[in-house]
């Protein structure tokens, strides 16, 4: 029989940490964002305000992230210059060339470790830092997240986890460089989700973008080789004829699955 070292509910409850109360919240309100956020492809002139970009990159910043590593980046292309050569690299798409602002949200696997590093300061700063905490980025993220010069590491640690996980649940990702994209990817994705979802509700609207030239774009942005693109976000009020038909969706039974 696997053994497995289950939490316990109960303990947890009972421990001295302080009880947070959730706040109350609005969920027509929310599900009226949700509805309304379309990817709109034709802009009007109406500018978007600076102070509502920025309240839309703060709230994107407050996405969940894998071991709250924060490896995303979100560059905002201000200069008319530079705009202009970023809708050209996202293939003269009418959603990047009609846009008023272009974000473009980027994934940073290979700064795991800068951000690791920077946790650990944080913690060590402040002296009421949990001994839990310190543990975690000090040994459990190096072990989980270190792939080794060129993801040298793999064959080792594959290995570990695969006789490990026959006789109990282990985690198996992310263990070479190609998995470390996708975790990178998968955290700043929700970052760019929760932006759209921040500019819907300030009345404005959005577009995701992956149909570009990640390598143009990288060099416009100075990026290094290891960054990944995850997409570019452009910001406009959508224009008469700016969004293509209806939403349409599979029907749910095909995404949701009941076990
Ligand atoms: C990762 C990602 C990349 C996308 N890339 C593009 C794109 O390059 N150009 C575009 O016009 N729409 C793009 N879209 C928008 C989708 O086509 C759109 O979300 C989908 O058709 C559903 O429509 P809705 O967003 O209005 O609900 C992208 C969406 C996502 C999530």
């Amino acid at each position: 029989m696997v053994k497995v070292k289950v939490f316990d509910s109960t303990e947890a409850r009972n421990s001295k940490r302080k009880p947070l109360e959730a706040p109350p919240t609005d969920a027509k309100a929310f599900y009226e964002v949700v509805d309304s956020r379309r990817s709109v492809r034709i802009y009007t002139d109406e500018p978007v305000p600076e102070e509502m970009m920025r309240r839309a990159m703060d709230a994107a910043l407050l996405a969940p992230s894998s071991s709250n590593l924060q490896v995303w980046e979100i560059h905002w292309v201000r200069s008319e210059n530079k705009k202009a050569k970023l809708a050209e690299y996202c293939l003269g798409q009418p959603a990047a060339v009609t846009a008023q602002e272009i974000v473009v949200f980027v994934a940073r696997p290979d700064r795991w470790k800068a951000n690791n590093d920077h946790m650990l300061r944080i913690l060590k700063a402040n002296p009421e830092a949990p001994a839990k905490a310190l543990q975690y980025f000090g040994t459990i993220t190096k072990l989980v997240y270190n792939q080794g010069p060129l993801g040298f590491f793999r064959p080792f640690k594959y290995l570990w986890l695969a006789i490990r996980g026959i006789s109990k649940p282990t985690p198996r990702e992310p263990i070479h460089l190609g998995q470390m994209a996708t975790w990178a990817h998968k955290t700043t994705a929700l970052a760019a989700e929760n932006f759209m979802l921040a500019v819907r509700a300030e009345g404005f609207d959005s577009c995701p973008m992956e149909g570009l030239d990640s390598k143009r774009v990288k060099q416009l942005l100075g990026l290094p080789r290891r960054a990944g693109i995850t997409m570019a976000v452009s910001v406009g009020k959508r224009a008469q004829g700016g969004i293509y038909g209806p939403r349409f969706r599979f029907d749910a039974t095909r995404a949701i699955h009941e076990h």
